[in-house]
């Protein structure tokens, strides 16, 4: 199953596929079980996801896996990736997701989290603790000093395997210890500490193996790996098959071992945690002086005392343990009694020798191994000691991995011990699981079927129970005075546990039974299953048997690792020895589990199974698990349950009415919530605080419901947001602007106000100016009259005259009336000066005419001003003027007598004047004989040519009439050099007729111009007044 977290379009479609694979090969979680009490349908599930590689399946928030035994690639950092911030029921199951579920359980609850991983031996719980810490250390927010801690974290792994791992019949990697490992968080999720307990190491290991199993792993490392200048120094052979400790189980090695590799990386990780060269030496000469201890032989002397017969090892093991030789060997084979107050040595006999020596190197071993979890710890701590430190801001999350039920041909001390670990756990997670789960519902106030279960709690009173629990028979006959014994034990067992439902012996079985347990064996029937111990070495083991005069001797070693496990005080101190290491354990155990475990989040089961799916075995081990048990308590409870506020919190999006926010109780919210969801009344119940969802399908379709609403809720936080962000960027870009704006006002205002307070400047200056423009120059009045000055010559610049014709000119300031003057005549001039060189001879010509003919008539003649704007031409004849070049006209000529008008063309050349009648002259008047020249006032066109006419030939004056009079005087005056004189008569005009005779013609004003004969022998010529 891939999530595909990409392309936010396909989120839907995944989750649909996520679904459907959900149920894809058999049910991801046992909840889904249609037939949920049948052990086969479970049994068939595995098998069919077992057969698919899905090894993980869930039980609620339980995780069952199988074993493998081969690797799947399904622990990529990619995986990993997968994992992180996604809902448990999201994607298929996995161990990242329970790790990564705790790790936000964590973190959003700030409460502490157990992982808790059990199961049989080679189950698979080492595999799987570490995985969780690398996903820990890989998803993590990690810093670089926090990262020195990662590493340390991981390196103490090969370290404690090392030591304290095995190859056993079922795994080749078997936990020989049970181990509680703490990672302690900061408030941002990053790990910054770590603490690891230890329990039960199985000691008997180092003295004596089963067939086919290994002493822990550490020796072979050193054999095989140690380089030779280090073997020889610890006085060692690189051959397993020399030490007597390492050929017990004759299996010297292992095909899936590689002990040198192995060795290189212990050396490595020592160095990572942080051990000293010092120690790391002192470490492997203890590990050298137990195999030397192995080798060391008893026999008899000569005086048929025992003693020790192998003298090279003696030496080595004072050299290596940094104790007197001697004292050593006294120790190995004597011991000290006290009896009645005083001390007495006593020689060991062949046995108790061996035992004595057996039992150093088991307590050598054991207490080193505790020194190094003590090491490692150091160097995992977090300033102070978690359990110490004040976990205000921190939280942990603890694994535990202790070994799993344990069930050989022939079961010990050890065995015991280990079983009745198990049992606590079962109890405690039939406390955690099943127990709470009805006292939740109860507290919620939920009606539910209490479901039967096996409570193993008889099984650990049977063990623990004061006074007449197993142990405390132990105990009290270790401790009775007289020759106590193992039988003596079985005995007394039988005597005060005998018909008790879980304990059976051979004397207290019936005839059917009996033959399943032997003698000296002592059947439990644990919740698990039965199991046959025997009770041989139970006194001995349980005592822990170390002599106190050898306990002596190594409490003097100079060896810094040895002074530091056996205290001096343990042999000062009078006290009775605690001899039943057991009790301690467990008591240890389980108030350690239960002062840490605030909240159990998830056990682990994995189930064992070779490659092939061995259904024996498997359906062996949902028994002993009680996998079915808890089926049947998840299936009759609910599999979902949540804090209203939580479920509230998470789904509120899913209904309008709780859609933002709800204002109401929460109770009240969720019950809307999940009416509007359509959930049946079936599929959920609520309780006080908390909703529980019955089936997790209703959950996985909400889920999905949710998924598919998501896209809306980002795009609607995203427009929010952008919205915000937009207009936190409009906001400052608006402040900007009023900023720049008030900016440029302010300025454009003060230029404004600058530019008046200069005008007012210049305006007061300028009325004080005019106050003052009468007086002298003075302060007051030079702005005023030089702007007077000034404007006045700038007006003139600007607006000069334009034409000659012009007068106008401007009004000069007093100061400049002179100047004005002067400008007004230069101007005037310059104008006339470009005037007249502009002008062309025919205009002068004519300019020339109007100025003789304006001397002549200007305020003279009616018909003046009307002649002004009209040309005058060259002639009025045009052929006579093409041809003569001389002044044609048409003119009526009137007879002196009679006044008869006749036509004439008046011809004027340079000297005379003539009057032509049908081209032939009718009569010539030089200039020089012309007297003068009479017109009327009035607008006539009649004029009279004054010519002497002493001269009878010659003609007297001449009356004409022509329409254009001030042409025909003016050319006539200007040919005859204006020496003719010209007379203005208002209402009559005498002309000579003849010698002495005169002709008068009148003239009077009248509407239009009449030309006739009055009574009086006068020509009466009426004209009309043009001009008033
Ligand atoms: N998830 C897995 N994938 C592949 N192989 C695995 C897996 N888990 C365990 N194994 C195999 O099973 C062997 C035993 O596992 P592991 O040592 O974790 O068992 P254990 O439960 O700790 O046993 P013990 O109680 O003896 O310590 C491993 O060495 C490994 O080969
Ligand atoms: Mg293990």
């Amino acid at each position: 199953c891939v999530l595909d977290l990409g392309g936010e379009g396909r989120v839907h479609l995944v989750m649909e596929s996520t679904l459907t694979a959900r149920d894809r090969v058999g049910v991801q979680d046992f909840v889904l079980l249609e037939n949920y009490t049948s052990e086969a349908a479970f049994i068939e599930n595995l098998r069919r996801r077992f057969g698919e590689n899905l090894i993980y399946t869930y039980i609620g928030s339980v995780l069952v896996s199988v074993n493998p035994n081969k690797d799947l690639e399904i622990y990529s950092k990619a995986h990993m990736e997968r994992y992180r911030g996604v809902s448990f029921y999201e994607i298929s199951p996995h161990i990242y997701a329970v790790s990564d579920n705790t790790y936000r359980a964590m973190r959003t609850e700030r409460r502490d989290q157990c992982i808790l991983i059990s199961g049989e031996s080679g189950a698979g719980k080492t595999e799987v603790s570490k995985k969780i810490l690398q996903y820990y250390a890989t998803t993590c927010p990690v810093t670089d000093h926090l990262s020195t801690l990662r590493d340390r974290l991981l390196q103490s792994n090969p370290v404690l395997e090392a030591f304290g791992n095995a190859k056993t019949l079922r795994n080749d990697n078997s936990s020989r210890f049970g181990k509680y490992m703490d990672v302690q968080f900061d408030f941002r999720g990053a790990p910054i500490g770590g603490h690891i307990l230890n329990y039960l190491l199985e000691k008997s290991r180092v003295v004596h193996q089963n067939h086919g199993e290994r002493n822990f792993h550490i020796f072979y490392q050193l054999l095989e790996g140690g380089e030779q200048d280090l073997l020889s120094k610890l006085g060692l052979e690189r051959n397993a098959q020399k030490y007597q400790y390492l050929v017990k189980g004759c299996c010297p090695r292992v095909s899936s071992i590689n002990d040198k590799n192995d060795w290189r990386t212990v050396r490595k990780a020592l160095t990572v945690i942080g051990f000293h060269e010092d120690e790391v030496e002192d470490l492997l000469n203890i590990i050298a002086s137990v195999l030397h201890l192995g080798n060391t032989q008893f026999g008899e002397g000569k005086n048929g005392e025992n003693q020790i017969t192998t003298e090279p090892q003696l030496k080595y093991l004072s050299k290596l343990l940094g104790v007197d030789g001697a004292a050593l060997r006294e120790a190995l084979t004597h011991k000290k009694i006290t009896a009645k107050g005083e001390e007495m040595i006593s020689p060991l006999s062949f046995e108790q020798a061996v035992a004595a020596r057996d039992a150093l190197a088991k307590a050598v071993y054991g207490r080193t191994f505790t020194w190094l979890v003590v090491k490692i710890n150091q160097s995992l701590a977090f300033k102070d000691d978690v359990y110490n430190s004040s976990k205000g801001s921190s939280s942990v999350i603890g694994l535990l991995d202790i070994y799993g039920f344990e069930v050989f041909q022939h079961n010990s001390f050890e065995q015991f011990c280990i079983n009745y670990c198990n049992e606590k756990l079962q109890q405690l997670f039939i406390e955690l699981t099943l127990k709470s789960e009805q006292e939740e519902y109860e507290a919620e106030g939920i009606t539910w079927e209490p479901v039967k279960y096996f409570d193993n709690k008889i099984i650990c009173d049977l063990v623990e129970g004061k006074h007449k629990g197993l142990i405390s028979i132990l105990d009290e006959e270790c401790l009775r005075p007289g020759e106590p014994s193992d039988i003596s034990f079985l005995e007394k067992l039988e005597d005060t546990l005998g018909g008790h439902a879980h304990f059976v012996t051979h004397k207290l079985s019936n005839g059917k039974t009996r033959k399943a347990v032997s003698r000296e064996e002592f059947k439990l029937i644990h919740y698990a299953g039965e199991v046959n111990y025997s009770v041989n070495g139970f006194l001995d083991k349980n005592k822990d048997l170390l002599y106190r005069n050898l306990k002596e001797v190594i409490c003097q070693s100079n060896c810094q690792v040895l002074s530091q496990c056996f205290h001096r005080e343990e042999v000062t101190d009078q006290k009775r020895p605690e001899t039943v290491r057991y009790t301690h354990t467990h008591t240890h155990t389980h108030t350690h589990t239960h002062s840490l475990i605030c909240h159990l989040s998830v056990i682990i089961h994995p189930v064992k199974s070779i490659r092939r799916f061995d259904e024996a075995l498997v359906r062996h081990q949902v028994k002993y698990l009680g996998l079915m048990e808890n089926l049947r308590v998840r299936r009759a409870g609910f599999a979902y349950r949540r804090h209203y506020e939580t479920f509230l919190q998470r789904y509120k999006s899913l209904c309008p009415r709780t859609w933002p926010n709800w204002q109401g109780r929460l109770a009240d919210g969720v019950a809307t919530l999940v009416q509007h969801l359509g959930y049946k009344p079936e599929e959920y119940k609520l309780g006080k605080t908390k909703i529980f969802i019955r089936f997790p399908k209703t959950l996985f379709s909400t889920e999905d419901s949710l998924e598919a609403r998501r896209p809306a809720l980002v795009l609607t936080l995203q427009t929010s947001w952008r919205g915000y962000r937009e207009r936190a960027k409009y906001l400052r870009i608006r402040q900007a602007v009023i900023v720049i704006q008030s900016a440029w006002r302010g300025m454009i205002s003060r230029q404004k106000a600058r530019r008046r307070r200069h005008a007012v400047d210049i305006i007061r200056k300028f009325i004080k100016g005019f106050i003052y423009r009468h007086y002298e120059r003075c302060p007051e009045n030079e702005y005023f009259l030089d702007h007077q000055r000034f404007s006045f010559l700038m007006m003139l610049f600007r607006n000069p005259p334009k034409s000659v014709l012009d007068k106008s000119w401007p009004i000069p300031p007093p100061c400049l009336t002179e100047a004005s003057e002067h400008l007004c005549r230069l101007c005037m001039r310059n104008m006339m000066r470009a005037y007249c060189r502009r002008i062309q001879p025919e205009w002068k010509k004519q300019m020339e005419q109007k100025v003789v003919a304006s001397q002549i008539f200007k305020d003279q003649k009616d018909s003046y001003p009307q002649s002004v704007p009209k040309l005058f031409v060259a002639s009025r004849l045009s052929r006579v003027h093409s041809l003569t070049q001389c002044y044609g006209i048409a003119v009526t000529k009137y007879d002196r007598r009679g006044y008869k008008a006749r036509p004439r063309q008046l011809l004027l050349t340079s000297s005379f004047a003539m009057l032509v009648a049908e081209a032939k002259l009718k009569q010539r008047i030089d200039y020089a004989t012309l007297r003068s020249i009479s017109v009327s006032s009035l607008s006539d066109g009649f004029m009279v040519l004054h010519v002497p006419s002493e001269d009878n030939k010659q003609k007297s004056d001449v009356v004409l009439q022509c329409d254009h009079l001030i042409e025909v005087v003016t050319k006539l005056a200007t040919m005859a050099d204006k020496k003719i004189k010209v007379n203005m008569s208002q209402d009559s005009i005498t002309f000579a007729v003849a010698r002495g005779k005169e002709g008068v013609i009148d003239f009077t004003s009248g509407p239009e111009l009449k030309v006739a004969k009055c009574k009086k022998g006068h020509l009466l010529v009426t004209a009309p007044k043009l001009n008033p």
